[in-house]
């Protein structure tokens, strides 16, 4: 079993074998028995600064999905190796934009007449898709800085491509930058000219790609009146990849990092009700006994990619390492690197 002593206790002579050469990366919502081993935690912004900040450490493990170690491969240096335990740490939010859909979508919006568009992407992209931002003048965000980045892009042009989240884009346009939802429409890559018309490309001043997060996207408005009413008094804190009718129904929304400090900050008995990933709100549930933290869902739901990364897949990472071979290496080429980490620093540098 996942639990076992035995491993647990692998992980660790691994880790030690390893030293200073080593640096462990661990998103919120990976399993308690792999987030024990991380030598930081954090939401995707932070580990991507994290990644970047440690120049000595020859192997980066980390505990995430696939397009975070891509990101953290783009920010170190040549000489560092970047690990994903498990290479099927996908996310299937990534996978509903692919380079060739951008590239056709952006064409598109030439020939409706479009211009001075800024793409922006979501951290939730493959390499690819921010090194497309990085080349046509754009950036990445991520939860915790999608309103800096959108005012950024307005800065620079007049309308924004916003990839691959739908929720992310709208609910920050909305309720962050004051937009109306008419200024937004969604691009479906599955269909001629996004399903939209010239006049619409043309003048929508958010253009969101129709993607979404499987797991964020199960919360509803019902569960929250549910809640509500269940427990008067009950704060309803969510991820901003949730829809739009639950996150305008919330009382705080925001980033990972966001959510773990607004329930520590909580004074002692107040009552919380979380639209997040599972492993998170046990955690938070497990570290403030004294408040109450509910799951904003009746149904179980982990996102099934992060859960791939357990701890038979860390041991057989560290060990092998310990051993001198470098497994499930994850490398972006140097030309999408160069792109993708343009995008990547205008981001960074966002104030
Ligand atoms: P953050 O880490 O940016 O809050 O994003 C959550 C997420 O869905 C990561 O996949
Ligand atoms: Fe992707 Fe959603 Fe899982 Fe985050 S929670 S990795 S967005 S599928």
């Amino acid at each position: 079993p996942a639990s076992d002593p035995a491993l647990v206790e692998r992980a660790r002579v691994a880790k030690e074998r390893l030293g200073d050469r080593l640096f462990v990366l661990g998103h919120h919502y990976q399993r308690d028995e792999v987030i024990q081993f991380a030598d930081v935690t954090g939401d995707s912004f932070k580990l991507a600064r994290e990644a970047a900040a440690r120049p000595g450490a020859e192997y980066i493990v980390f505990c995430g999905v696939h397009f975070m170690a891509e990101s953290a491969d783009i920010l170190t240096a040549d000489s560092q190796k970047v690990v994903l335990p498990d290479l099927a740490a996908g996310c299937s939010m990534a996978d509903m934009a692919t380079f060739d859909q951008v590239e056709e979508c952006w064409e598109v919006l030439e020939d409706a007449g479009a211009d001075r568009v800024v793409p922006i992407t979501y951290m939730n992209s493959s390499a690819d898709i921010k090194a497309f931002c990085g080349r046509n003048g754009g950036a990445v965000c991520t939860s915790s800085n999608a309103e800096r980045a959108l005012t950024w892009a307005f800065e620079q042009g007049q309308q924004v491509l916003f990839l691959p989240d739908q929720h992310l884009g709208r609910n920050t346009a909305v309720l962050e930058l004051g937009l109306s939802l008419d200024d937004c429409v969604v691009y479906n890559p599955h269909r001629p000219n996004g399903g939209l018309t010239d006049e619409q490309l043309k003048n929508a001043k958010m253009i969101l790609w129709q993607g979404h997060c499987s797991v964020h996207g199960r919360f509803s408005p019902a569960a929250v009146d549910e809640f509500r009413e269940r427990i008067p008094g009950v704060n309803i804190l969510v991820h901003p990849e949730c829809r739009h009718e639950v996150v305008t129904k919330a009382d705080f929304v925001g980033s990972t990092e966001y959510i773990i400090r607004t329930v520590r900050e909580a004074p002692e008995g107040s009552a919380w009700a979380i639209g997040t990933e599972l492993n998170l709100v046990k955690r938070l549930a497990g570290m403030f006994p004294g408040k109450s933290v509910s799951f904003l869902d009746k149904t179980v739901c982990f996102c099934s990619t992060m859960n791939r990364i357990d701890l038979p897949h860390l041991v057989w990472a560290l060990e092998s390492l310990a051993d001198g071979k470098v497994v499930n290496q994850i490398t972006v080429d140097p030309e999408t690197t160069h792109w993708a980490k343009v995008a990547l620093d205008r981001m960074l540098a966002l104030p």
